[in-house]
């Protein structure tokens, strides 16, 4: 699949004959190949009569050498064709006491979403990303760390252009009512003594098909801006926004991210309904606190609750 992928990356026409030569296989099994690529990178595929197959939308590979370059020098940066999960695999190497800052994949076969969803993670197509941050203040460094993240998302996304931008409470990033980037939080090691947490991003960049099924409304960077987008150049950004805002959460918490981060907040004030495996309220959003947890205006007053394994639908359906 990969040597097919590197062969119709340009987003040029190649002929059935080219690839069957180049791959030593059959025009029937160049077919064949073809019908699965969709699946494995996330591209629809064109199959131009009398000429051969196109990908709708052309692939950039992450190229090694042009990630360190955009990566702050001293920072450790692992980049991976095919993992499980970018986050599982930090955490292994975490535990083996091995030195990591940031881990990038093509390609995840377990990619992980928050409260033990999937995250479709299809070859070539999207950002999957772990950052490591030693946590060295315990559990005050912590507050507010996954809204922030999501913030670092969207200001990232903003410089590329797109607009109609939110975040929904504690970490997603929504174009409209649709979902384009998650964040899920990791922590390994005991806050008492050596601990890191490993701040997993996904952001959907150039994927228009997904193989598996995908359980709410999404888009992706390539369908709102109208084009192909590099991934090289949107790692660059969210480094920088990533850096940024964690410094600013280090030195001074959250509470100075909150007045933007409300800005952002697609549902403020609106009816919701919050929700975990064993309960679930309903309330009006009435802001987020200095540690990140969410305000719910219910019939017994206001109540705070933290992110944790919580979720948030709109309206008051329970
Ligand atoms: C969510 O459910 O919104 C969170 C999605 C987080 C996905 C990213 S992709 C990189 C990292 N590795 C994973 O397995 N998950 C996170």
């Amino acid at each position: 699949m990969l040597e097919l992928l590197t062969i119709l990356a340009d987003g040029e026409i190649h002929s059935g004959a080219e690839i069957g030569e180049k791959l030593g296989i059959t025009r029937a099994g160049v077919w064949k190949r073809i019908q699965k690529l969709p699946g494995y990178c996330g591209c629809g595929i064109e199959s131009i009569s009398g000429q051969g197959y196109r990908l709708k939308s052309r692939l950039e590979l992450l190229d090694e050498h042009e990630l360190r370059s955009l990566v702050a020098p001293g920072l450790k940066l692992l980049v991976l064709q095919e993992v499980d999960s970018t986050n599982e695999h930090a955490k292994r190497l975490l535990k083996q006491g091995a030195k990591l800052d940031i881990v990038v994949a093509e390609m995840q076969t377990r990619g992980k979403g928050r409260r033990g969803r999937e995250w479709c993670s299809p070859y070539g197509s999207n950002l999957y990303l772990s950052y490591i941050w030693p946590v060295t203040d315990g559990m005050r460094q912590l507050e507010g760390l996954s809204l922030a993240v999501g913030l670092a998302v969207f200001r990232a996304l903003e410089e590329l252009g797109v607009s109609r931008l939110g975040l929904k409470w504690p970490n997603d990033v929504l174009v409209g009512n649709k979902k384009i980037a998650g964040v899920l939080l990791e922590l390994v090691g005991d806050l008492s003594d050596q601990s890191h947490v490993v701040i997993g991003i996904g952001i959907n960049v150039n994927m228009q098909e997904s193989s598996s099924r995908i359980g709410q409304p999404w888009t992706s960077l390539g369908e709102t801006l109208g084009g192909f987008v590099s991934r090289h150049k949107l790692l660059a950004r969210l480094l920088h926004h990533l850096g940024e805002i964690l410094q600013l959460l280090k030195t001074s918490g959250f509470m100075c991210l909150r007045e933007e981060w409300q800005r952002r907040h697609l549902w403020q004030g609106e009816m919701v309904t919050l929700s975990s495996a064993t309960c679930s309220i309903a309330g009006r959003v009435a802001g987020i606190n200095e540690r990140g947890e969410l305000g719910l205006e219910t019939n017994e007053g206001l109540s705070y609750f933290a992110a944790g394994e919580m979720s948030l639908r709109m309206g008051s359906d329970s």
